[in-house]
């Protein structure tokens, strides 16, 4: 059975966009904890646009359930990592000007470098995971570097235009999903995945994980706002003429 890992990072964004103190990561991953998440997932970006080196650290100190931790290769995410020790650490590619992370990492030619930067979590017992895209020659070359895991991007899929494109995007990651199994790779998808698309993926076996985030934090948005008015309004409506 897959499970439900949620990513908090826009809980965050919002938090950032008047850099005060709500709405509170922390609390929304607790709060994703008790509707089921069995891990929350958050990428602490070089431009700290949205998580916090702080979230990281209260987020390992008070979470039961498990910590994983997107990143990118860097010398300063390293020594990040190792000194908060997450339950799996996830290496994507970064660019300053993304919106989010727009594609897979380049694991073919770097298998070296990717051995020996993961080596020292591995060491520790920090599972490892590589965020590629489906294409045979990554995932070969994810394997080779020694990762425990890879997570599929789903983006492409999610993203497709008419449903021939969704559907050859659906069966390159179904094939990713099974060349991963068979060189030893253990899988998780994420990245675009909202409440239809994931739908595609029901039956399908050797997932471990859905990593889900936008999609997730936006319908908190809608189902949450009647309430968040009628407290207000409650409020207001106790003030004295
Ligand atoms: N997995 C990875 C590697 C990501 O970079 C992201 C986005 O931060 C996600 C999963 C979650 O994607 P989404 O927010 O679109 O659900």
């Amino acid at each position: 059975m897959p499970v439900l890992v949620v990513n908090v990072d826009h809980v965050a964004t919002l938090r950032q966009a008047r850099m005060g103190s709500e709405p509170e990561p922390i609390t929304a991953a607790h709060l994703a904890e008790m509707g089921g998440a069995q891990g929350i997932i958050v990428h602490l970006r070089e431009d700290r646009r949205h998580i916090q080196d702080r979230d990281l650290s209260l987020l390992k100190a008070t979470l039961t359930a498990n910590l994983h931790l997107e990143m990118a290769a860097t010398d300063e995410m390293h020594r990040i990592a190792l000194e908060v020790q997450p339950h799996m650490i996830c290496l994507v590619p970064e660019k300053r000007e993304e919106l989010t992370t727009e594609g897979g990492l380049q694991c073919m030619g770097r298998e070296d470098f990717l051995r020996s930067y993961l080596a020292p979590f591995k060491a520790r017992n920090i599972y490892t995971s590589l965020f590629i895209d489906a294409e045979p020659e990554q995932i070969q070359a994810a394997a080779s570097a020694g990762a425990d895991y890879i997570e599929i991007h789903t983006g492409h899929y999610a993203d497709a235009r008419d449903h021939p494109a969704r559907q050859a995007e659906l069966e390159k990651i179904i094939s990713g999903i099974k060349q991963a199994g068979s060189l030893g790779l253990r899988v998780n998808l994420g990245h675009g995945l909202n409440y239809q698309n994931i739908l595609a993926f029901s039956g399908v076996k050797s997932i471990c994980e859905f990593s889900i985030g936008h999609s997730i934090i936006s319908r908190a948005v809608m189902v949450g706002i009647k309430e968040a008015v009628a407290q207000m309004n409650e409020i207001i409506r106790s003030f004295s003429p």
